[in-house]
């Protein structure tokens, strides 16, 4: 796969099949990833990739926790609020994918079930956590962005599906303590990674994009 197509086609995927991603898969998708650019060569990204029995337990973790109404308190503090533009095209994506998804925009429930599966981890076998080092700037953030959209381009090109999620690190501590992950490091974002079950709903929206031509300015071309 070409990395146009691969750009292309990549989506973030919301339910995955059980069937394992081999450590030999995995291995060849860090290691290209590994070769993102960085700020002077500094590579600060840490990265921690959790499967199996980890991952069932902090699965476990997670679910537990959500159940029990547990505030999200990821280490990057989310946005307080969203410029207007912003915020209506996240508004369109969600009554989009809802309205693909035959989700009502009353209908609470349902929706708290669908962001229930992000603390299942979306039925992923792998879990990937990008951490970076507090005493960094927003600087290397772009860094460690590099190398989360490596990892999903490199993923793609072996036939490996992705989801970048703040709702995998929304409960930091719990991920801290099953993987053993200093405090000196700030948990930013989890990918989860897996195989697309095609036949999901969750699965069906593609994501919107506003034309090329308005999001970049061609100037002296
Ligand atoms: C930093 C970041 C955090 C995200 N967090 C979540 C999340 O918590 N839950 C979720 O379902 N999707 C999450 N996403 C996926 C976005 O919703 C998705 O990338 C966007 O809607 C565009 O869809 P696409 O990736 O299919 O093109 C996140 C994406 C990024 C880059």
């Amino acid at each position: 796969m070409d990395v146009i197509d691969a750009l292309n086609s990549r989506q973030s995927v919301r339910a995955f099949k059980s069937n394992p991603v081999s450590k030999e898969k995995l291995l060849k998708i860090m290691t290209a990833a590994n070769r993102a650019p960085s700020w002077a060569d500094t590579q600060p990204w840490e990265i921690f990739v959790a499967g199996g029995e980890t991952l069932s337990r902090l699965r476990h973790a997670f679910l537990v926790r959500f159940d029990e109404g547990g505030a999200p308190h990821p280490d990057l503090e989310r946005p307080q609020g969203w410029p207007p533009e912003l915020q209506r095209r996240m508004d369109e994506n969600t009554a989009h994918r809802f309205s693909i998804m035959g989700l009502g925009r009353n209908n609470e429930p349902a929706r708290r079930g669908n962001s229930r599966r992000g603390y299942e981890v979306f039925g992923a076998p792998v879990v990937v956590f990008l951490c970076l080092d507090r005493r960094l700037t927003p600087w290397s953030i772009f860094d460690v962005g590099m190398v989360a959209q490596s990892i999903m381009l490199a993923a793609k090109g072996l036939g490996v599906d992705s989801i970048p999620a703040v709702n995998l690190v929304n409960y930091p501590d719990l991920i801290r303590e099953e993987l053993s992950i200093p405090e000196d490091l700030m948990i930013l974002l989890g990918i989860a990674l897996g195989y697309a079950d095609e036949e999901n709903i969750v699965n069906k929206p593609r994501s919107l994009r506003r034309p090329v031509e308005e999001a970049v300015r061609f100037i002296g071309l």
